[in-house]
């Protein structure tokens, strides 16, 4: 995890490090964000009401190779995607709920929705949870996302993109009102340059904050079998170095 300085007096975000509401030749941006900002008071509820806790998952829910325990596992690269969410002071953020999911190594998705003539992959179970621990850790397991081709059939739409290999997730912080939306690329690939998504941040050290970083192994690739490939990423809820987030 890179170190920063942090200050006592809470700096909020550029606007420059989150996303632009609208994508130009990506219509669907319009519908999926609010058209005015609607200030939202936290409310007594909010602070009191119920909070996730590790109880909340189990061990299963942080492999997505598999569709269970001892079933064959999904094809593509074994990935382990490890880090820490914290908050703007660097303080890490326990009980934190993050929920994943992704398209398989093909590039298809579980979902009605997905169009693409792309392969299913019958192993792979697509979508997972954790909860961070007390020092704001989570670690999950799965195979790398392959990139996929989007539909570019309607006006408006840009011809020929495609998406880079990438995972959703969705944060929640310190309750059950505050959840946030937010991806992660991965490191080299050619297609994050030319990602609309990606390219709608226009601040440069924010866009890299959604890169994950590659963590050389320093364990036997033996001794673990099916040894995963390892990637760190470090999510901030808010302030000055906070994760790009979606739904802002
Ligand atoms: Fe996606």
């Amino acid at each position: 995890m890179a170190k920063r300085k942090t200050t006592k007096a809470f700096k909020p975000y550029d606007d420059r490090s989150q996303p632009t509401r609208s994508i130009k030749g990506y219509p669907n941006t319009l519908r999926r964000s609010p058209a005015k900002f609607y200030p939202r008071v936290v409310s007594l509820a909010d602070v009191t009401g119920p909070r996730f806790t590790a109880a909340a998952v189990t061990a299963d829910d942080a492999d997505l190779s598999r569709q269970a325990p001892g079933q064959p596992r999904a094809l593509g690269q074994l990935i382990t995607v490890s880090g820490r969410v914290l908050d703007d002071a660097g303080k890490p953020v326990p009980d934190c709920l993050i929920e994943i999911w992704h398209a398989n190594a093909s590039g298809k998705y579980i979902h009605h929705n997905d169009p693409s003539p792309v392969p299913e992959d019958r192993n792979f179970r697509g979508r997972g949870r954790v909860v961070t621990d007390a020092q704001g850790r989570y670690s999950y397991r799965t195979v790398k996302p392959g990139g996929y081709a989007v539909p570019d059939d309607r006006p408006g739409d840009t011809i020929g993109w495609w998406r880079p290999p990438h995972i959703h997730l969705s944060l929640f912080g310190a309750n059950f009102a505050a959840r946030l939306v937010t991806q992660v690329f991965f490191p080299g690939d050619p297609l994050n340059d030319a990602d609309l998504i990606l390219g709608r941040i226009p601040d440069k050290a924010a866009r890299e904050r959604l890169i994950a970083r590659y963590v050389p192994r320093t364990t036997s690739n033996s001794a673990e079998g099916d040894a995963p490939l390892l990637f760190s990423h470090d999510m901030v809820l808010r302030g000055r170095f906070e994760t790009p987030f979606e739904n802002r």
